[in-house]
């Protein structure tokens, strides 16, 4: 039995642990045991525990409740708190997902005891170090033994770092093994698109029409902490629900509502929470958003994970970022980076406006890239297994 430790903190990550839990449960359930921490970087209910409930996550084994702190305590207290699981359980590997300070922590925690890294959503680069972000996924990528990778944008990155996607086995941290295998959150799409309609009331809650309404969410630090960045995203939400006869959605990050109900000037507090064609609302659940995606006319956003299934469900994608780690769908045409300007937000929503069809290849994988995982990891089970901790 392969004994893996799975590390999740923030929501995406509980999202995309989602789909490896599944197929662990219905496809390796005899060969892989799969231990939960939650570090608690995400605590508030719909932050975390509506995931656990509405993807069929086993309950975490172990929450650490580290909870919000600034960049070097929350790492710290997680780093401290994972090894000691780690020395207790003795995992054959840590999975980790994506690039946030949990995935960080469990991976310094981990290599350093020679635990083997498995980093899902390897090779992701933004090119921008201000981002935390990308200090995370270069340092998780070049501490890991496998490296799934979503896209060969992915591999390419991983290549200019020195990685290999031509490697053999056996694998090790110096000797790592890259895998292109498709975007982990695809499995969930494919998963749960079709059900979301008959589990989720949200388009009659909010009396919303399909094509309708505009979703947007903004949560990246760079957006929320600059309160000229966060001004230009609002007034030009504020500007498409005025003008361009479109509602717009705004489910908020709980970092978001704060600053805005703190630091955002009153005029345009006003001018957001007075305007009936604007939906200001807490965080919705999985099923809820894939609705939401499924139905919206655009979405603008600044979320990695959003900037994907907006690209899954086919609709047009405005980047409030001065880059995306998802050149794809850039340069597909389906997507325009926007970054913080209101002017260019608002010219680029306009121009979706107006086009009718576009296309959208594949270069997200098929869905199935949890099972891919998987087997990779059964095959490879790491010759330093049981080592002396
Ligand atoms: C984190 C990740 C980011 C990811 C995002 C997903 C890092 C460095 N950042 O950003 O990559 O895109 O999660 O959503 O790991 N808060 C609450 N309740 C919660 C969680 C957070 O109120 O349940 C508030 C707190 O005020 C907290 C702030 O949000 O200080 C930021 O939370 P944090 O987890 O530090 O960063 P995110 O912005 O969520
Ligand atoms: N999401 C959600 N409810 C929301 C906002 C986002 O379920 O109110 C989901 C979204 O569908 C995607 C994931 O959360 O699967 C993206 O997470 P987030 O934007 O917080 O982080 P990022 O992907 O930028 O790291």
């Amino acid at each position: 039995m392969l004994k893996i430790v799975t590390v999740v903190g923030a929501r995406p990550q509980i999202i995309k642990a989602a789909a490896l839990s599944r197929a662990i449960r219905n496809s390796f359930a005899d060969q892989i045991t799969e231990i939960i921490i939650h570090t608690g970087q995400h605590y508030d209910a719909n932050m975390s525990q509506v995931f656990f409930e509405e993807l069929g996550i086993p309950n975490p084994h172990i929450n650490l409740n580290i909870g919000s702190a600034s960049h070097g305590e929350q790492t710290a207290q997680m780093l401290k708190g994972i090894e000691k699981v780690l020395l207790d359980k003795k995992p054959d590997y840590i999975v980790l997902y994506g690039d946030t300070n949990s995935t960080l922590a469990g991976a310094i925690a981990a290599s350093k005891i020679h635990i083997p890294v498995v980093h899902i959503e390897a090779g992701l680069r933004s090119f921008n170090k201000s981002m935390p972000e990308e200090i995370n996924r270069i340092m998780c990528d070049h501490a890991s033994t496998l490296l799934f990778v979503p896209t060969q944008t992915g591999i390419k990155n991983l290549e200019k770092e020195g990685f290999s996607s031509g490697t053999k086995a056996p694998y090790t941290s110096d000797h790592p093994g890259v895998f292109h295998c498709g975007d982990i959150m695809f499995d969930n799409l494919v998963y749960f698109s079709e059900i979301a309609g008959s589990k989720t009331g949200i388009m009659q809650k909010l009396a919303l029409d399909e094509n309708g309404f505009v979703l947007c969410t903004i949560h990246r630090d760079n957006n929320t902490d600059s309160p000229e960045r966060l001004q230009e995203i609002i007034s030009a939400m504020c500007y498409i629900a005025e003008n361009l006869g479109l509602k717009i959605v705004i489910p908020l990050h709980p970092r978001t509502s704060k600053i805005i109900e703190n630091k955002l000037s009153k005029d345009l507090q006003i001018r957001l929470s007075g305007n009936k064609n604007i939906h200001l609302i807490p965080p919705v659940s999985y099923l809820e958003m894939i609705m939401l995606e499924k139905n919206a006319r655009l979405i603008l956003t600044d979320s990695g994970g959003v900037q994907k299934e907006a690209y899954f469900f086919k609709k047009p994608l405005v980047v409030a970022r001065p880059e995306t780690e998802w050149v794809e769908i850039i340069e597909n045409g389906t997507g325009i980076i926007a970054d913080a300007d209101e002017a260019k937000i608002i010219e680029s929503v306009s121009y979706f406006l107006e086009k009718d069809s576009m296309d959208f290849p594949d270069v997200f994988g098929d869905g199935h890239a949890a099972e891919f995982i998987c087997r990779t990891m059964l095959e490879q089970i790491p010759s330093s297994r049981f080592l002396n901790l």
